[in-house]
């Protein structure tokens, strides 16, 4: 069996086409336009390249966006006064803070500056919290893509078995939560395998759904997957670059032993990846519309 490709670019590109319409529809219907701020703080280059898709991504939609690019060596009430500013501002509408910050800034003090309503990254508590009971706020960005993703490619989701390997603020607690909700497009059966797993490959090997959220290239390998199951990879590992100096990313699974066993699987690059930034957008179309009660 070689498993089918999911392709989140393909994927991506319809939501983001559904985006632009909406977009178009809020100009002329009530005169709003959606802005973005983002917040990049020191000089990672995977950051940089992350922060200029996003506003690239803005652009093409019809999205304002509004960029503060901030020296490694600003102090923490600096920060705050800038996220204040963006709170206030009523011509932005969602504030994105890139992470990982210097370790001097206190991450979950920045993160609870931002105006809840604003949080299109949904990492504010007040968010997360909403996400754990399954109230409508934001859903942070990557775990909603694969949500989508999983939606869009008609994989089954409800009374799956989902395994996620990976318990990261960002996409292991959330994806889990997202999906074991008594909700339409979820329903699962989750199982969160982390460092202090003893047997992952045990867990892994009876997962319908993999998820794999770890951090280390090809860590999934053919032998922990179950025949027919559907493989959505979210490694993004940098293990070198090209001559041009792009990076080369490899994902958490080793494509080529798992396509031989997976029904589906997603690739890296051109996955999860896109899909993130396709629902940045859609979180911060959203803020616009509750901005102005217009949902
Ligand atoms: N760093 C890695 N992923 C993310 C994300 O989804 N949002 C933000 N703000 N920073 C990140």
């Amino acid at each position: 069996m070689t498993a089918r490709i999911i392709d989140g670019k393909h994927i991506a590109s319809q939501v983001k086409q559904e985006l632009e319409g909406e977009v178009r529809r809020l100009k002329e219907k009530f005169n709003l336009v959606p802005g973005l701020a983002t917040i990049l703080v020191g000089d990672d280059p995977a950051s940089h390249v992350y922060v200029n898709s996003k506003i690239r991504t803005c652009e093409k939609l019809g999205i304002a966006s509004f960029h503060k690019q901030l020296g490694s060596d600003v102090t923490e009430a600096e920060l705050i006064e800038i996220i204040q500013r963006f709170n206030a501002d009523s011509a932005v509408h969602g504030i994105l803070v890139q992470l990982p910050l210097p370790g001097h800034i206190d991450e979950s003090r920045i993160l609870m500056t931002i105006d809840p309503g604003k949080d299109v990254d949904g990492f504010h508590p007040i968010n997360v919290g909403k996400m754990v009971v399954g109230d409508t706020g934001f859903l942070p960005c990557t775990p909603a893509g694969i949500q989508q993703l999983l939606i869009r490619s008609k994989v089954s989701i409800e009374g799956a078995h989902v395994v996620i390997v990976g318990r990261s603020n960002i996409v292991g607690k959330p994806i889990a939560n997202i999906l074991v909700q008594k909700q339409s497009g979820a329903n699962a059966t989750v199982t969160i395998c982390h460092s202090r797993t003893p047997d992952i490959a045990e867990h892994t090997r009876r997962a319908d759904i993999l998820i794999a959220a770890i951090g280390k290239p090809k860590f999934i390998q053919a032998e922990m997957v179950k025949k027919g199951a559907v493989v959505i990879d979210v490694g993004t590992n940098r293990v070198g670059s090209t001559k041009e100096g792009k990076s080369i990313l490899a994902g958490d699974v080793d494509f080529d032993g798992v396509q031989d066993i997976a029904a589906a699987i997603t690739p890296v690059p051109g996955g999860v990846g896109p899909m993130t930034i396709a629902m940045l957008m859609l979180n911060t179309v959203k803020a616009a519309k509750l901005s102005q009660g217009t949902v």
